[in-house]
């Protein structure tokens, strides 16, 4: 295998990023996801097989977590790198502007994986570094976590082609960028919000303009979008920096709770879906996050490998 690693400047046109599915095109999730599929095979087997050796991963984050941080920095070990989380210390909110601190940064190291509060601030970073740079989860989106989530998708049913996503609760960034990697694979998906909790219209229609033809239906109404449907996806009411409307939340979104009554509506042997962390008795009960039909623990573990199939990607490795 090869070692020669050829670092790109900012100005080069082959540095891609991953700070919205918006960077990606169909055939590319589909390439991550195989590659991602090969790498999840092989480490299931007990191989662990150096695709990125001594590549350095940057981990910058303004809010906690235990999957997206955990899961990046596993996964460019077993790929023969390392990662370096960085704190306050480095000093990227106020000690210099975004533009130095990602053009010096990514001389530094070759991948970086950024989780901001304002999205804005990763799409500057991505600007301004000369390495990729991956969106860990910002108030808009949540790319990572939505490859992940269609990856376990096609693994539960062995193909993504008859399956009916249903997403209920809060149109925040979770739901944005599943429904985004829906559209991107061809995937029904159905979202039930409450009123002034829906996806944006203008995201929508930025979601079409990319992807063309779309199987979305919005609706407020939980139980048309659960109906027949093979997967039940939620998350929590309030999203991290959204906890002064904590108490809004509860009460705006009180009727969007899977539970037995709801999953009741969805095919029987509907799957259910969350992110983590979550709430149980909020969002979601006990019962079904808990019951047999619940995929959450598989669904992060696979944050780790479709991660893995996005950095091995990200930095053209030979998979
Ligand atoms: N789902 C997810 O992103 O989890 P963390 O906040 O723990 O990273
Ligand atoms: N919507 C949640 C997801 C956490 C992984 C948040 O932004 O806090």
């Amino acid at each position: 295998m090869s070692t020669a690693i050829s670092k790109p400047t900012s100005e080069s046109s082959s540095v891609r990023h991953l700070v919205t599915l918006f960077d990606v095109r169909r055939d590319e999730v589909i390439d991550i996801l195989r590659i991602a599929r090969v790498l999840k095979d092989a480490f299931e087997r007990g191989e662990r097989h150096p695709y990125l050796p001594r590549r350095v991963l940057g981990l910058l984050f303004q809010k906690q977590s235990l999957r997206t941080r955990v899961s990046f920095e596993s996964g460019i070990a077993h790929l023969g790198g390392s990662s370096l989380f960085l704190g306050q210390d480095v000093g990227w909110e106020d000690r210099e502007s975004i533009a130095d601190f990602a053009s010096v940064l990514s001389q530094y190291v070759d991948i970086i994986v950024c989780r901001a509060y304002s999205h804005e601030r990763v799409t500057e970073l991505a600007e301004y570094s000369a390495c990729p740079v991956v969106n860990g989860l910002t108030d808009l989106a949540h790319p990572c976590q939505a490859l992940a989530d269609l990856f376990t998708v096609e693994e539960a049913f062995g193909s993504l082609s008859g399956a009916k996503l249903a997403y209920v609760g809060d149109g925040n960034n979770v739901a944005a960028s599943l429904a985004l990697a829906c559209g991107l694979l061809d995937v029904e998906l159905r979202v039930a919000c409450p009123p002034g909790y829906e996806l944006p219209l203008s995201f929508l229609e930025k979601v079409r303009n990319h992807v063309g033809n779309v199987r979305f239906t919005a609706t407020n109404d939980p139980r048309e979008a659960v109906r027949g449907a093979n997967v039940v996806y939620t998350d929590v009411w309030t999203s991290m920096g959204q906890e002064a409307e904590e108490e809004s939340r509860k009460q705006a979104l009180a009727n969007y709770q899977v539970n037995k009554e709801l999953m009741k509506h969805a095919d029987p042997d509907a799957h259910f879906l969350h992110c983590l962390p979550a709430r149980r008795g909020e969002e979601v009960t006990a019962d079904v996050i808990d019951g047999p039909n619940s995929l959450v623990v598989e669904q992060a573990a696979n944050r780790m490998h479709a991660q893995k199939g996005l950095m091995a990607w990200l930095l053209k490795a030979d998979i």
